[in-house]
Order: C-alpha cells, then sequence, then structure tokens
C-alpha cells in the first residue's frame, strides 16, 4: 500500500492547488446540525458547514437557482402567455436551450437528448418503444443488484408484454464472496442468452456498489446479440464522462436531482441515438411536444415526429422545475466534465487511501470497500462495509451495526448515507467537496469505528 499523508495540512494544501475550488462558494451547503439534528436546522442559519457526502443521493442547491426561478416566476407575473416567446428565457423552446448542456455530460449530439419527465417515467417511455418482445426474442438482462425501480420498471414491461418475468428477466449476480459484476461475466452472460435476448439494460454506475460497468463492451456484446442496449445513468450523469453516441447506446435515462444538483425529484433526461431518431417504424408513445414544431401548432391530429430525441417529449415542458436544470448544466459546461474527472480521481482516491491507512491501524480492518479498486471502474462513490473493532473480524457486518455507525457519524456532523442491509455510501462530489472534507469523514470514521467508539445496541 503506498503511504499516504494523513496529515490535515496535506489536505489544505490539495484543495489550494485545486482549479475546481471556486466551483465550491456556487453552493449552499447544508449546516452541521442538518447532520446532528436534522428537526433543528430547517431554516438557514450560517453556521460551520456539514461535510456532505450524500451528493450521490441529493446534489446540492446552486446559489443560482433561486433567482433563475425568481426570474421565471417575474416573467409569468408580467407576461402571462406572452412569456412563452419573450422571456428572458422563452418558454417554448426552453428545452431546447437546455439539450446543447445536457448532451456534454452524457456524450451525445444535442439533438439526441432531451429534459423531460422523470427517470422511472422515461425507462417505461423509452422501453415502449425498444423493447418490442417477440416469442423468440423476450429476454431482458439487468443486474441483480438494480435499483429497485428499474427491477419494476422491466417486470412490469415484460408482464405488460404478456410475458412471464420468472423466464424473461435474467439478473447478473456477482461471484460467490464477490460484491462487483466482472466484464467477462456479464458478456458472457449476454452471449449465453443471444438467441432469445431482446435488452440489456444496466445501472451504468451500480447505485449500492458504485460499480462503472464497461459500456462500450456490454454495449457492443448486446449488440452481437442483435439485442438493444439500454443504460440507466443515474448514479453516472455527471459523475463519470459518457460517451453514449460513441459507444452506440440505443437509448439511456437519468435523474437530475443526484449529481446534476437539479433539486429532489428534478426534470430527467433521455437519450436515444441518432440512428433511430427518422425511423418511421417506432411503435413509440406520443404526445404534442414530441411532433415537428413546424406542424405543431397546425393542430392536427396525424402526429408528425421531429427527428430528434424530442419526438419522446409528451407534454410542454414545466418551466419551473427545467430551470434547476438548466442553472445546473451551466455549471457542469463551465468546469467541464474533463477537469471534474480528473479531480474527482484523485479526491477518491484518496478518501480511499486514507480509509486503507486507518484500516492498516486498527486491530482488524474495519472498513471494507466494495467498490472496485481499479479508478476506471468507479466514479466518486465509495461504498464502504463497517465492522467495529470490538466486533469479532470474521462476522459479517450486520445492518444495525452499520446503521449505528451512521448514526455516529451523522452526530460528527458527516452526511453520508445508508442504504440497507449493510452499506455506507460516500461520495466526494468534485464540483463542491474539498480534500478537507475528505479527510474530516475518514478522521470521524475512526472515532466511529475506532476502539474506543460505543458498541451499538442491536
Ligand atoms: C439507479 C436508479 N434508478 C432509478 C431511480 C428512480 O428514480 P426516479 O424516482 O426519479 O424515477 C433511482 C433513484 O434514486 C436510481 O438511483
Amino acid at each position: 500500500m503506498p503511504m499516504i499523508d494523513r496529515s490535515r495540512e496535506f489536505a489544505l494544501a490539495q484543495d489550494a492547488i485545486d482549479p475546481l475550488a471556486p466551483f465550491r462558494s456556487e453552493f449552499l451547503l447544508p449546516s452541521r446540525t442538518a447532520a446532528i439534528d436534522p428537526a433543528a436546522a430547517s431554516r438557514r442559519t450560517d453556521e460551520t458547514p456539514a461535510v456532505y457526502l450524500a451528493g450521490n443521493s441529493l446534489g446540492l442547491q446552486p446559489r443560482a437557482t433561486r433567482a433563475a426561478i425568481e426570474q421565471e416566476l417575474d416573467d409569468w407575473a408580467n407576461l402571462g402567455v406572452e412569456g412563452h416567446l419573450h422571456a428572458k428565457h422563452p418558454w417554448l423552446p426552453y428545452h431546447e436551450e437546455i439539450r446543447n448542456d445536457a448532451a456534454l455530460v452524457v456524450g451525445a449530439s444535442p439533438h439526441e437528448v432531451v429534459v423531460m419527465n422523470s427517470l422511472t417515467v422515461n425507462l417505461h417511455l423509452l422501453m415502449a418503444a425498444f423493447y418490442r418482445p417477440t416469442p423468440a426474442r423476450h429476454a431482458i438482462i439487468i443486474e441483480d443488484a438494480a435499483f429497485p425501480s428499474d427491477s419494476h420498471a422491466v417486470q412490469s414491461q415484460i408482464v405488460h408484454r404478456g410475458f412471464d418475468p420468472a423466464i424473461s428477466l435474467i439478473r447478473l449476480k456477482p461471484r460467490p464472496g464477490e460484491h462487483t459484476l466482472r466484464t467477462q461475466d456479464i458478456v458472457q452472460t449476454i452471449d449465453h442468452h443471444s438467441s432469445s435476448l431482446a435488452l440489456v439494460m444496466l445501472g451504468a454506475v451500480n447505485y449500492l456498489t458504485g460499480q462503472w460497468f464497461d459500456m462500450p463492451a456490454i454495449t457492443a456484446a448486446a449488440h452481437r446479440a442483435g439485442a438493444i442496449s439500454g443504460w440507466d445513468l443515474a448514479h453516472a450523469v455527471g459523475n463519470v464522462p459518457l460517451a453514449l453516441h460513441e459507444i452506440g447506446a440505443d437509448f439511456a435515462c437519468w435523474c437530475s436531482y443526484k449529481y446534476l444538483n437539479s433539486g429532489p425529484g428534478a426534470i430527467a433526461g433521455a437519450f436515444v441515438h441518432e440512428r433511430h431518431l427518422s425511423r418511421t417504424d417506432l411503435p413509440q408513445f406520443a404526445g404534442w411536444w414530441g411532433n415537428d414544431p413546424a406542424t405543431r401548432f397546425a393542430m392536427g391530429p396525424e402526429f408528425t415526429p421531429v427527428h430528434s430525441a424530442d419526438r419522446f417529449q409528451l407534454s410542454n415542458p414545466p418551466i419551473f422545475s427545467m430551470t434547476p436544470v438548466r442553472v445546473s448544466l451551466e455549471l457542469f459546461r463551465r468546469a467541464g466534465m474533463a477537469r471534474l474527472r480528473a479531480k474527482s480521481l484523485r479526491l477518491t482516491a484518496y478518501m480511499e487511501g486514507l480509509i486503507d491507512d486507518l484500516n492498516a491501524r486498527l486491530a482488524a480492518p474495519a472498513v471494507q470497500i466494495v467498490t472496485p479498486r481499479d479508478p476506471a471502474q468507479r466514479g466518486c462513490q465509495l461504498s464502504l462495509l463497517i465492522t467495529p473493532d470490538d466486533a469479532r473480524p470474521d462476522a459479517p457486518p450486520d445492518a444495525a451495526t452499520v446503521k449505528a455507525a451512521h448514526e455516529r457519524l451523522s452526530r460528527h456532523g458527516i452526511i453520508v448515507d445508508f442504504r440497507s442491509p449493510n452499506i455506507i455510501r460516500a461520495a466526494p462530489v468534485p464540483l463542491y467537496n474539498t480534500f478537507l472534507d475528505v479527510w474530516t469523514f475518514v478522521q470521524a470514521l475512526e472515532q466511529v469505528i475506532g476502539p474506543n467508539a460505543p458498541v451499538p445496541h442491536t
């Protein structure tokens, strides 16, 4: 294990040379009270900020968001219906204004992306068009540890088409004793089911383990098998650099409330590869905002899909909900995914190094990192299994133990999240987290799990 400088001064020195450091001040950081006693923190105070490492769950509020929403409210108040054309950001083409920046974060051409709906809704809309099972080809492959909503969505699509999930749904499981999936096993499963496979639909970065799958290899394998390649980017977008167009993915969907910092339940996004955009044989669900804008207001009954991802839009966009997405994507354009990734690699490796160092100083390793050690197979999140020092070192960490550790971290002013049954997820987000945040987190972790930590009541 390489030596790591575990001094506070080292963390501060890294922050001092971080070219992205100024972006932190563009966000509102919850206070320590939000971690320690959230009920008391509902009104903002100007006290010390919490160490916020939960951007993988809900990203922080950009300072610019409030004024941008107020601008829309003002335009509505002052212009009424004229705002469609004359608002500062005209409402009629609002989604078109956003898509250039959205395309940058997913590696697509602007006409391949659209900001609309929410994630699970978009998954359904795109599966309605791209999952066309036949008696011969009906199977869907997902991760066994897929996010529940993805499982529900694919199962219900299978049932909706008159097939049986017990037969048509194939779940990818790690090898015994392993937490993450091996690319060769994924590809082998795809090859094995190639004659019956209709769709491969994985979370590009798994929500639980933080594993970033080999998207080019899996997309290529799906296509070799004659299947559609769809991706859920909830934990990937804004976290890792994506190249959806180049790898040839058929479709992808994402939410905007995690790394994209657009607020709880924010409007989501969707990608459809350009090879599908002019198709006349796509059995898609349709609404007037998917119609070619040139004839949309002719008000005829015929649906003429526009030759862009907009063809999947059903309704006119909710401006107040689109605004935070627009504001946030501007920040991403300014920061740039390449610079964000460069910082992310360093920040997450720093957290990993400090945790390894902590384990090495304890009588028995207490924190198991289940996220891949290979930086090319992960984004910023590390998923941690915790075993207190006084527990039997060979005992698997149980949910109560990990939950208790999570609660004790909160009392140290740390906001990370806990996922059942036994994972703590910590995500140092390069847009607003610092090396000092990571250092402070690992200090707290040491106090929470070290020899003097109180034994949790189970
Ligand atoms: C991987 C993944 N898929 C789907 C969802 C569900 O998203 P939504 O509630 O926005 O539909 C989430 C939410 O966190 C998620 O992490």
